[in-house]
């Protein structure tokens, strides 16, 4: 929907949230891969308004450098005391005045506890209260349990003319089940005027915004209220209940869009995605699956069961099982897992393999090469056809300096190798089982560790280990010896 730019959103998020039991501000709690702040500025984004103020109180220092990190366009506006809704609502205009700013156009006002708003509902607002010409249009629903919200007061007529807050409300109007979400569409000039004029005369003794409506309405204005299609948008989130609540409608959100765009879900309940997370046709998320942050997944791919992917890139037609990635990049076919840990900086090129127990950290994998089982790779980069025997680690740090190994195409890495950075394996070159690797090995070379040579002390855990169960065991098979000889 193309909707006319408005001229700002202001967003609502000076409160405690003192039901959070928390640390953190409210509006900082997160749910797939956003803050609740987040998610509503990127609802907010999609109306690319010309500014965007977030009014800040409680731990202003923290939503702060939030806002930095997320949504650096974004201005704040300080209200030192929360004094009600009108009052930050002013706070965000007085400081937009002081700029220079002149609301004129559309103004939305959303709050910072609704994540689950979405970008099309406030356009559709915006568009309602546009094509109705109203000073302002309050976004409603209808909801299951309208206790403690605001509700929306009809006249005989059903017209709307004004909200009543919970607390101020009547036996009659608690009845009322179309709430006030705390978001509207204003005339940025006539919001501007008409916040100067709000009382403090109501139960909670503060300026409340939703008595704009009703100043408006007896000023002549065309006043509003949209009923949001589904209701889940509009709730709020005050404890930690209703967190994992909204988190749950999220993601089952984002599963269906997946879903409905040729993404195969096997256990929603267990699947997890973040908000940016891409996936491609006839990708396979099988139960236990977590994809994380800018998780970006090709076409083709069987992810999980049991993967837990953040930041991560798994090209097209690639297995990865009971993996944890963590900005690591999986090449077209590769094959990870199970009970592999790619940590940061891992670059699988297409076709290679990390198998069971393996844990790669800043290194490349060369195509096709193949890391089977039961290894470290750490700052390495391997050429293409190579195969690291199992059991090898790549020693990459000397207790001061991390250096790197090179290991070149179709090197045949023994069992058991250590491989003593920094060195440079050359192509073609094989490894024996158990050396350890500590100068370079020339191209189509064999490198094996001398000294290595195996000794059998004979006798030695009789002597040394006299009376254990391994001296029994020895002093056992020696009289079978002993028997055959016989
Ligand atoms: C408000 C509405 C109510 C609506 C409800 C929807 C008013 C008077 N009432 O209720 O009709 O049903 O939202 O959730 O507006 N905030 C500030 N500064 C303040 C007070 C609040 O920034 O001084 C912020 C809060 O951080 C929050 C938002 O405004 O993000 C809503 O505040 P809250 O106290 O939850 O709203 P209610 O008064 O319960
Ligand atoms: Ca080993």
């Amino acid at each position: 929907m193309s909707v006319n730019r408005p001229a700002a959103v202001i967003v609502l998020a000076a409160g405690e949230g003192t039901r959070m039991k928390s640390k953190l501000p409210k509006v900082l709690h997160e749910l797939n891969g956003r803050s609740m702040l987040g998610h509503v500025l990127a609802a907010a984004r999609e109306l690319d308004p010309q500014h965007a103020v977030v009014v800040v109180g409680h731990a202003r220092e923290q939503v702060r450098s939030h806002l930095r990190e997320i949504a650096p366009q974004a201005a704040t506006a300080v209200q030192e005391e929360q004094n009600g809704t009108g009052h930050a609502v002013r706070m965000a205009i007085e400081d937009l005045a002081a700029k220079g700013v002149k609301l004129s156009g559309t103004v939305v006002l959303t709050c910072g506890d609704t994540p689950l708003l979405r970008g099309s509902t406030l356009a559709e607002l915006v568009a309602a209260h546009d094509e109705e010409g109203n000073a302002v249009t309050a976004l409603s629903a209808r909801v299951p349990d309208p206790h403690g919200y605001g509700r929306i007061v009809r006249d005989a007529d059903g017209d709307f003319t004004g909200i009543v807050e919970h607390a101020d409300a009547t036996p009659e109007q608690h009845a009322i089940d179309e709430i006030n979400s705390g978001m509207y569409a204003f005339d940025g000039a006539l919001l501007s005027e008409v916040v100067q004029r709000l009382s403090t005369d109501n139960a909670k003794g503060e300026e409340y915004v939703t008595d704009a409506v009703a100043l408006l309405r007896g000023d002549g204005h065309r006043v509003g209220a949209w009923a949001a299609g589904d209701w889940h948008e509009v709730q709020g989130v005050n404890n930690r209940v209703q967190l994992s609540e909204a988190r749950r409608v999220l993601n089952d959100r984002l599963l269906h869009e997946h879903m409905l765009a040729g993404v195969t879900v096997v256990d929603p309940a267990t699947t997890w995605v973040d908000a940016q997370v891409t996936i491609g046709r006839d990708t396979v998320l099988e139960p236990g699956t977590r994809l994380l942050g800018a998780t970006c997944v090709g076409e083709d791919a069987v992810v999980g069961p049991r993967a837990d992917l953040r930041d991560t890139v798994v090209g097209a037609g690639a297995t990865v099982r009971e993996t944890t990635a963590d900005r690591a990049e999986i090449g077209p076919g590769a094959s990870v897992g199970p009970y592999t840990y790619l940590r940061p900086g891992t670059r699988l090129a297409e076709r290679s393999k990390a198998g069971a127990f393996v844990e790669v950290k800043n290194s490349n994998v060369g195509a096709e090469s193949k890391i089977p089982h039961l290894t470290y790779v750490g700052d390495a980069d391997i050429g293409v056809g190579s195969n690291i025997g199992c059991s090898s680690v790549f020693v990459n740090y000397d207790g001061v300096n991390k250096s790197r190994s090179v290991i070149g195409d179709h090197v045949r890495i023994g069992s058991d190798n250590t491989i003593v950075a920094p060195v440079h394996v050359g192509d073609g070159a094989y490894s024996g089982a158990g050396t350890v690797v500590r100068d370079d090995v020339p191209p189509g070379a064999l490198a094996v560790s001398e000294g290595h040579r195996q000794r059998n002390v004979e006798g030695w855990t009789r002597r040394k280990r006299p009376g254990t169960p391994s001296a029994e065991a020895a002093e056992q098979a020696d009289r079978h010896r002993a028997d055959d000889k016989q």
